[in-house]
């Protein structure tokens, strides 16, 4: 049996004194999760407050990017190392904007999984089509592309023990048009049987998330699929009641 998990990515979004007001309202009301590991990844530059105020409490701490880089001359990088000096469990890989935004290609999407593991840090791999190639009829393609990459890695499909996946459609990110319970679940049974081909015991394993505007309304039905273990949370994770509500719904 996979334990269902819900991340909470808070992008870059918050102040110090919001995101502190966040976690008070995660911590109080945590107790009513009863079956899903939580996770929230904030700005590096709160994780400092954010890891002392978890430090006693069931809800884990996660990073939104890491340098592929070992510690060095690198500006502005954030080392695996570093994130594990704050506690962090989680770093989220490959995720659309950074692929979109900063130009992260497959290839440095791969090496960042490779270091992430490295420093004892589980990724989590988003991986997802655009609207345009989901019309085109490429979402299996374009999946089997992004997987493939870390499939082919030097650890293989080992590598996904220490993994968790996220299909984030692109096309339903931040836009408040979440995939349906159908369409989630399709892509996340073709992750689940293309990693089989590999190793079923590894497939049958991961933790396969969806994230694109799941909100408290859509995420049990969501979740209920056979395939969908949880989600990653964007803009309904920046109100403590709406993720609560959405790590609720694991259990419905
Ligand atoms: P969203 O973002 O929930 O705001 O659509 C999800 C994500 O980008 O991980």
């Amino acid at each position: 049996m996979r334990q269902p998990f819900v991340a909470g990515n808070w992008k870059m979004n918050g102040s110090r004194a919001s995101v502190c007001e966040l976690v008070e309202g995660l911590i109080q009301g945590i107790d009513s999760v009863t079956n899903a590991a939580v996770a929230v990844c904030p700005s590096f530059v709160y994780l400092a407050d954010v890891q002392r105020m978890l430090s006693d409490t069931r809800i884990a701490l996660g990073a939104q990017n890491l340098s592929d880089r070992e510690p060095g001359a690198f500006t502005g990088e954030i080392a695996g190392a570093m994130l594990k000096d704050f506690d962090c469990k989680y770093v989220i890989v490959g995720h659309s904007e950074r692929r979109a935004l900063y130009g992260e290609s497959d290839e440095l999407v791969a090496r960042k999984f490779t270091v992430a593991l490295e420093n004892g840090l589980t990724p989590i791999f988003c991986l997802g089509e655009l609207l345009q190639e989901r019309q085109q009829n490429q979402t299996e393609s374009v999946i089997a592309r992004q997987l493939d990459v870390i499939l082919t890695l030097p650890g293989g499909v080992e590598g996904l023990r220490g993994a968790v996946i996220a299909y984030e459609p692109v096309w339903a990110i931040g836009t408040g048009m979440s995939a349906s319970p159908a369409q989630a679940q399709e892509v996340h049974a073709f992750i689940r049987q293309r990693i089989a081909k590999k190793d079923a015991k590894v497939a049958a394993g991961v933790q396969i998330l969806y994230g694109g505007s799941v909100k408290p309304d859509n995420a049990a039905e969501l979740f209920s699929q056979a395939d969908i273990d949880g989600g990653l949370i964007g803009g309904a994770s920046l109100d403590a009641q709406s993720f609560l509500d959405i790590c609720r719904a694991t259990s419905a």
